[in-house]
């Protein structure tokens, strides 16, 4: 199986034979990759949607996996009994990954992938005393994805690390660069990753 380079770089970051839960799996491409890798075969995928859910079966019956991934209806934690080693949350806004958060009785390690306001989760998960382990800028069809490699600790990140985070990627930060320095009321933004980036 095949995947984008965003879910490679998702499945590159699990730990061998760890417990994890993948929240919002949609398609379940994580599990199914992650089982038929054998990087782990103890696997819980939930969504929200029991119509997603009909389809993400149907994809575990493609690979005959139906028996071997517990597929779950939930939204967020609500109906997650068990505890895991890591959770995955991808492809998602910021705002409904805080909310999956503030549901659980989080493992001790996390990948997180939003797909808008980076600042804000990497504020939020400073805030509930998680160390931002690894941070990676991944280009994927033209359009770069972080992926965010969370472990329990605390950690003082400075304004421009919750604001730019960690990847050190300067590719990134030229894209961010031509990204919004068209537009006037990014001014400050700006100034502050050319600052940030001269210093890479
Ligand atoms: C765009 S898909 C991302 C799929 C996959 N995780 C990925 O990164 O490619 C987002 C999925 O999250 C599910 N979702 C949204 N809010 C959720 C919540 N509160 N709890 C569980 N699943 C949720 C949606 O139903 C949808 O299937």
């Amino acid at each position: 199986m095949k995947l984008t380079k965003r879910l490679q770089a998702i499945v590159d970051l699990v730990p061998n034979n760890a417990k994890i839960i993948d929240i919002g799996t949609d398609h379940a491409y994580v599990p199914i990759y992650l089982y038929l890798s054998n990087i782990t075969h103890d696997i819980t995928a939930t969504d929200i949607s029991n119509r997603v859910l009909k389809s993400t079966y149907n994809n575990l019956k493609k690979y005959n996996l139906e028996e071997k991934i517990k597929l779950i209806q939930s939204n967020g934690w609500e109906n997650i009994k068990d505890t895991y080693d890591l959770a995955i949350i991808a492809g998602m806004g910021a705002h409904t990954i805080i909310d999956i958060l503030k549901t659980a009785n989080l493992p001790k390690t996390l990948i997180i992938e939003s797909n808008n306001k980076h600042d804000l989760l990497r504020k939020y998960l400073n805030s509930i005393n998680y160390t931002l382990d690894q941070e990676i800028a991944v280009l994927d069809n033209n359009k770069y994805y972080l992926i965010m490699y969370y472990k329990l600790g605390k950690e003082k990140l400075t304004d421009e690390e919750i604001l730019f985070g960690k990847s050190n990627n300067t590719n990134y930060y030229n894209y961010l660069y031509n990204k919004y320095s068209k537009y006037p009321k990014y001014k400050k933004y700006i100034e502050l990753l050319e600052e940030y980036r001269s210093r890479l």
